[in-house]
């Protein structure tokens, strides 16, 4: 007999499984009334910073609900910090000193992980001794063209204009800084999975500012530079992709299990262009949780209907859970993804 593999990561590797497995991207957060009590007694920074408060705000939504994966408190920005960046979370994040310039790109320090972020490895395996054994802990970085939107602007931004020009005005500072991120990232991501992480996310949340063309140049080359060298970390692979309905055909042959997709276009859409070899995570829209109970289960279940019922399918938001969000409609989405999906035969149709 073989141990049954947990439904979130035999959906990542397309496998099939008893339901459609779930987890909401900011699960743990101001939502949550418990958060918000450890929150009022801590600063962000603080919680990011201290292995015990970011394990028990990571663990809190497990506590509450059935969900089949955790993912890690942190934030992208946190292994910046461990590279010399001077940033706060205003709750956005502010960098202190936006780099424009090749000077700037150079003055960014190499991440040696054990070093510049022990907290985070030692966040993991406090969350890993506190998992239920059938829940994996999911690690997580930014992608480097969203680092660098970051980076480059300064503050959070709709259009990120000036990281927009930056590519164009100096690509070759642009293509070294994406270089260094993905080295960095990548390291960040390994130190993650031998600390216990059970599978790694990307997140490319500004990638729907960027046309194809440069969204390969220069998104597609930091993200499989940074994937280069984590298959031998024998975790599975997530890429959030935000916006990216635009880009799916760029993202079909990337050596990647799973792509993360936002809530604008249909799965079964997104999974013809992807083809076969990816699983897809999504894409529920996060202001759905406003609607009346009966609605919330019918938009559900038309994500569930376009994901089709193959294998390969992480129900979650299109983007993160809004704050105003009520607890109560999260555990009626679990309920009800779990309830529907374990009715699914495996080839899309679903049992009366
Ligand atoms: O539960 C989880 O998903 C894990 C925690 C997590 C946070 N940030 C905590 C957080 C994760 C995975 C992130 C990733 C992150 N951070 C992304 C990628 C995902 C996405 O949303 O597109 C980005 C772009 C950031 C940068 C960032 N950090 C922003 C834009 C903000 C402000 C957002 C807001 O909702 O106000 C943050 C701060 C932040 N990161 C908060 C949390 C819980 C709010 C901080 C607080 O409690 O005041």
């Amino acid at each position: 007999m073989t141990a049954t593999i947990p439904p979130f990561l035999a959906a990542c590797r397309r496998q099939p499984v008893p339901y459609t497995p779930l987890w909401i991207m900011r699960q743990a957060g101001r939502y949550l009334p418990e958060y918000r009590r450890v929150r009022s007694q801590a600063e962000f920074t603080t919680l990011l910073r201290s292995p015990e408060l970011a394990a028990e705000v990571t663990l809190q939504p497990l506590r509450r609900f059935p969900l089949d994966a955790a993912i890690l408190f942190s934030d992208i920005m946190t292994p910046l910090q461990g590279m010399g960046v001077s940033l706060s979370f205003e709750p956005g994040p502010v960098v202190h000193e936006p780099i424009r310039t090749d000077a700037s790109v150079d003055a960014l320090s190499q991440l040696v992980p054990e070093r510049d972020v022990p907290f985070v490895l030692e966040s993991i395996r406090l969350v890993r001794a506190g998992l239920p054994a059938g829940v994996p802990l999911i690690g997580f970085a930014g992608a480097p063209f969203t680092l660098l939107c970051y980076l480059v602007c300064g503050r959070p931004s709709k259009e990120f204009g000036a990281a927009r020009s930056f590519l164009y005005s100096n690509p070759a500072a642009a293509e070294r800084l994406i270089d260094r991120l993905a080295d960095a990232m990548s390291a960040y991501l390994r130190a993650q999975a031998a600390a216990g992480a059970q599978a790694l996310m990307l997140f490319e949340s500004w990638a729907g500012l960027l046309a194809p063309p440069q969204f390969e140049r220069f998104a597609l080359r930091g993200v499989r530079r940074a994937v280069a060298g984590l298959r031998e970390a024998g975790v599975p692979l997530i890429y959030y992709v935000n916006q990216g309905s635009a880009l799916m055909e760029c993202v079909a042959d990337l050596d990647l299990d799973v792509i993360g997709v936002d809530w604008r276009s249909p799965l079964g859409t997104v999974r013809r262009k992807l083809g076969p070899g990816k699983a897809v995570q999504g894409n529920l829209d996060p202001a759905a949780l406003f609607a009346s109970p009966e609605d919330l289960r019918r938009h559900a279940g038309r994500v569930l209907d376009e994901a089709g019922g193959a294998p390969g399918h992480i129900f979650n938001l299109g983007h993160g859970i809004w704050p105003e969000t009520d607890p109560d409609a999260v555990a009626r989405l679990i309920d009800y993804v779990h309830e529907r999906s374990s009715r699914q035969d495996g080839t899309g149709a679903v049992a009366p």
